[in-house]
């Protein structure tokens, strides 16, 4: 299939390109920034200059080209600012919303069949969901009034557009948390590297994670055998808490010793990574994408995907 990426250049974007086309697929990339062109292009693809958010630009720039399908991979998570809750003008956020409209007109333009939009397993809601792995039956869109509403809107928003879309069929990827190059992992380095506080004192809550490389392979599977409609769970096998995260990090990649802050603090400090590491437990089972997408993760663990860098 001929695919435009939108977030081709991401933490994720990166590896999906090396995956589709390793699985014969032909990338077309929106890259922003016109010094990511290189790096598009030495990566297998070709790009193609536009911003999402703008949509004539957008439109005009991808005239007179034709593709199956379009992957909506564009976040802009180190654009946010700090704030106590997130906004409702939060890039991410827009990208989910707006960038997903956008898209789906570009879709259209080109003749694309097929449409997958980035979600986001945080989507289930910010609160404590118990031993129980949550399924792509659980309620998606939870809200609970606090901090982390918006992204919970964000990406309920952007998988109702693409489900509900005429003429496309749509699939949404609710993927477990990124690390691996340019991901959290390395996020939470660099923060150790500086010295700053990473996390709650004690184990925090529990997440489940994906590495990007396995992300890439999911989104792969999801193009070529998804089933139009579904949302796909897509993590890896062992949930862990942040306190295991984040020893993982420093223990993989020689950080010094990582500074902790009371929960309390953290809710008082910033309510939205407090909502996100202190208050927020969740264990995902991706049995639908093992199952209808013959996907495994490569790496079972967060502890096993940090071992290969
Ligand atoms: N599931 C998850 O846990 C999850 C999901 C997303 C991100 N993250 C994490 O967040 C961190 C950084 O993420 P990030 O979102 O800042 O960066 P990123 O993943 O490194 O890159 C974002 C991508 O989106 C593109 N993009 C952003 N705004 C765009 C726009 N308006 N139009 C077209 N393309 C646009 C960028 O393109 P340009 O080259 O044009 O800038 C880039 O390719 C990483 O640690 C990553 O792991 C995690």
């Amino acid at each position: 299939m001929q695919v435009l990426l939108a977030g081709a250049t991401g933490a994720i974007g990166r590896p999906l390109i090396r995956a589709l086309t390793t699985n014969g697929h032909t990338v077309l990339a929106l890259v922003r920034n016109r010094a990511n062109h290189a790096l598009a292009k030495e990566l297998g693809a070709e790009p193609i200059a536009a911003d999402v958010l703008d949509r004539d630009a957008l439109l005009r720039a991808l005239d007179g080209r034709r593709a199956d399908a379009v992957i909506h991979q564009a976040t802009a998570l180190r654009a946010a600012k700090p704030a106590r809750r997130i906004p409702v003008d939060d890039p991410t956020g827009l990208l989910r919303t707006h960038g997903t409209a956008n898209l789906l007109d570009a879709a259209e333009l080109l003749g694309a069949r097929r449409f997958l939009v980035q979600s986001l397993i945080l989507g289930y809601g910010y609160h404590d969901h118990g031993e129980r792995p949550l399924t792509e039956r659980d309620q998606f869109g939870v809200y609970d009034g606090g901090a982390a509403d918006e992204v919970v809107r964000a990406c309920v928003a952007g998988e109702e557009q693409v489900f509900d879309a005429a003429g496309v069929d749509g699939i949404a990827l609710r993927y477990g948390l990124f690390y691996g190059p340019g991901a959290f992992s390395d996020l939470f380095a660099d923060l150790m590297r500086k010295h700053a506080p990473v996390g709650p004192l004690g184990p925090g809550g529990v997440n489940s994670w994906i590495h990007v490389e396995d992300a890439a392979a999911a989104t792969v599977a999801a193009l070529d055998r998804g089933t139009p409609g579904r949302a796909y769970n897509l993590a890896d096998d062992t949930p862990i808490t942040w306190r295991e995260f984040i020893t993982e990090v420093a223990r993989s990649q020689q950080t010094p010793r990582p500074i902790r802050l009371p929960a309390w603090l953290i809710r008082l400090a910033v309510p939205y990574i407090g909502a996100l590491m202190a208050d927020t437990s969740m264990r995902i089972s991706s049995a639908l994408a093992h199952e209808e997408l013959e996907w495994r993760p490569r790496y079972a663990s967060v502890a096993e995907g940090l071992a290969v860098r």
